[in-house]
């Protein structure tokens, strides 16, 4: 079966009478202006918050939707048989109507009655229940009713059978369908299942969520005041699965990109599956995020896009395929998909001239970044005889700034001789990745809530409290992420462990002190290089262009209170911030990063 017609199949299943569902449009790929939670639409809920939370859709209370979504946080798996950073999500919801009998029997019907699934093939987790929800005995009672063996249901922690969106929202447990990719698996318990998960012989295909919880702040904060379903099925997955594949390379949606590229470089899938894949995967989540008019950039939404067509190409080289053009790939990327996705087609032309652009502009980067790495390369040969060692420092340098894939320096130094020290660079890189998660949520941009009056005076109050943190716990202190709201700042910091009373108390003695000043904040422009290496403080700097606005906080005798990277907005002056400043709560966020919680009282 072709995935649109498992597309259509879906629609149509859940819109049928017997099931009343009504057909809404999937939400854009970037969320809209009141969604500022995250960079990109990365379920098919997302649209829904306000909905599971009570308010009445005007489609009712039953919906189905097709969503694409993006999520990049797995990029790094991509080249096994089922990550991809973009992907379709099939869903259903109920918005306090039906609840877990309807929704697991129609997930159920739908993948053995409708799609032709084997049953022997299916296999169920459900939660097993913690401090804030029971085990979700009830579902496993439903699977076993339809005929699923007790022996091939397990009940799994809240990491995998609990799902919310982020901190904050509608969330529950969920029970999740996993289908046998290999046939006759026979799986008997669940250490076998959950080894056959890790190979990937067992893949989930559907996830049904019970939404009945809230979420604030990361917490659960008890019942809300329905019982909602979310479900989502990939559609990849499903694909994979009805064409008998172990793979979603090898599905529809993927093989006539991947002729393609044999044809294009002479080279074999087989062979050189990795790099194959991700060009495949990469250049069609490119192909759909620029098609909502997003340009590769330094920011946000800009720096996926261009991080995804920078790795393409990097494994396109790799085939050797230097000066071969993307269009005909894109142009095979969209015939896959224009038939459910029309506009693809009109904006073709500027969707190839965008990433071809961004591919030329990289191959200037790249040809500074062999150079960067042969500099340090000289330079390490001239300083050490016997074991020369490529600092975590340059490679951290070369794989974020530069773009160039972990693989890529190591094969470079491999050559040369050059050790890499691999545990230094992943502290770096997990250290890296947290600010960047936690900024991703933000949406880089010091996530703030609104513009709001109250808001803008916490944030410029943050600024403050991030320059006394460094003052008082020493240099490493960087931002790791932040939340800004009118009622009270939430940020997290690089710092190993518990800070005490006394430090919070100095921290808020300064920053109460430069209120009191009423100092000027003034917005300076300076050279990137400039700012970073006269000890402005920012985290993300390769995500900001050459030229960067710094915001400083300057007292009439020229004292420099705060200098940081930013885009705003600040007061004029701290004398405009209403109240004292008072940090309410210290704690730990994750590895290495501490969370404080602020307000002006
Ligand atoms: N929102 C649920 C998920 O994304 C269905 O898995």
């Amino acid at each position: 079966m072709q995935s649109d017609d498992i597309r259509a199949k879906f629609i149509a299943f859940f819109t049928d009478p017997r099931r009343k569902h009504e057909l809404i449009q999937g939400a854009p790929l970037i969320p809209s202006e009141t969604d500022k939670s995250v960079l990109f639409t990365t379920a098919g809920m997302q649209q829904l918050a306000p909905y599971l939370l009570g308010e009445e859709h005007p489609k009712g209370k039953r919906l189905v939707s097709v969503q694409k979504c993006v999520r990049t946080q797995d990029i790094d798996e991509i080249g096994d048989n089922i990550h991809v950073t973009f992907f379709e999500m099939l869903g259903n919801w109920s918005l306090g109507d039906y609840f877990k009998e309807d929704a697991i029997k129609w997930s159920y019907e739908f993948l053995i009655d409708e799609l032709g699934l084997d049953k022997a093939r299916i296999y169920i987790t459900c939660f097993e229940g913690n401090d804030d929800a029971p085990k979700d005995k009830k579902s496993a009672e439903i699977w076993e009713s339809l005929g699923i063996p007790k022996e091939r249901i397990y009940f799994l922690g809240e990491k995998d059978n609990w799902w919310s969106p982020g901190d904050n929202g509608p969330c529950g447990p969920d029970t999740e369908m996993f289908y046998d990719v290999v046939g006759n698996l026979n799986l008997k318990s669940k250490e076998e299942f959950k080894k056959a998960d890790e190979k990937q012989q067992v893949v989930e295909i559907w996830n049904d969520v019970f939404m009945e919880y809230e979420k604030k702040d990361g917490r659960i904060v008890g019942k809300l005041k329905q019982q909602n379903v979310d479900t989502g099925a990939g559609l990849e997955r499903l694909a994979m699965v009805m064409q008998g594949k172990d793979n979603i390379f090898d599905t529809d949606l993927f093989s006539g990109v991947i002729k393609k590229l044999e044809e294009t470089s002479g080279k074999s899938y087989t062979d050189n599956q990795k790099s194959f894949r991700i060009i495949a995967d990469h250049i069609r989540s490119a192909v759909f995020i620029t098609a909502e008019g997003v340009l590769p950039s330094n920011t946000e939404h800009g720096y996926i896009v261009r991080r995804l067509i920078r790795r393409a190409v990097i494994a396109k080289d790799r085939l050797g395929l230097e000066d071969s053009g993307l269009h005909s790939l894109i142009e095979v990327i969209v015939s896959v998909y224009e038939k459910h996705y029309p506009y693809l087609r009109s904006k073709v032309m500027t969707i190839s001239r965008t990433i071809e652009e961004e591919e030329k502009k990289f191959r200037k980067t790249l040809d500074r970044g062999i150079k960067q790495f042969e500099r340090t390369y000289n330079m390490s040969v001239g300083r050490s005889t016997v074991d020369s060692e490529l600092s975590s420092e340059v490679v951290f340098d070369l794989v974020t700034t530069y773009g160039f894939p972990f693989e890529l320096v190591k094969e470079l130094a491999d050559e040369r001789g050059l050790r890499i020290d691999e545990d230094a660079f992943n502290r770096r890189m997990e250290l890296h990745r947290e600010t960047s998660r936690a900024g991703a949520e933000q949406k880089f941009k010091g996530g703030l809530a609104d513009a709001s009056e109250e808001t803008t005076m916490l944030h410029t109050a943050t600024h403050l409290m991030l320059a006394g943190l460094r003052k008082y716990l020493g240099e490493h202190v960087h931002q790791a992420g932040s939340n800004i709201t009118a009622e009270r700042t939430r940020f997290d910091f690089t710092h190993g462990e518990k800070v005490d009373r006394g430090t919070l108390d100095k921290v808020e003695a300064y920053v109460n002190e430069v209120i009191r000043n009423k100092c000027n904040v003034v917005i300076e422009e300076m050279d990137k290089n400039t700012a970073m290496e006269s000890g402005v403080e920012g985290s993300f700097w390769e995500r900001y262009p050459d030229t960067v606005n710094v915001y400083m906080v300057k007292s009439s005798d020229g004292t420099v209170y705060s200098s940081e990277l930013c885009g705003g907005p600040h007061v004029k002056n701290t004398g405009d911030i209403k109240g004292t400043f008072k940090i309410t709560k210290e704690e730990a966020s994750s590895a290495g990063v501490r969370r404080v919680k602020a307000v002006l009282k």
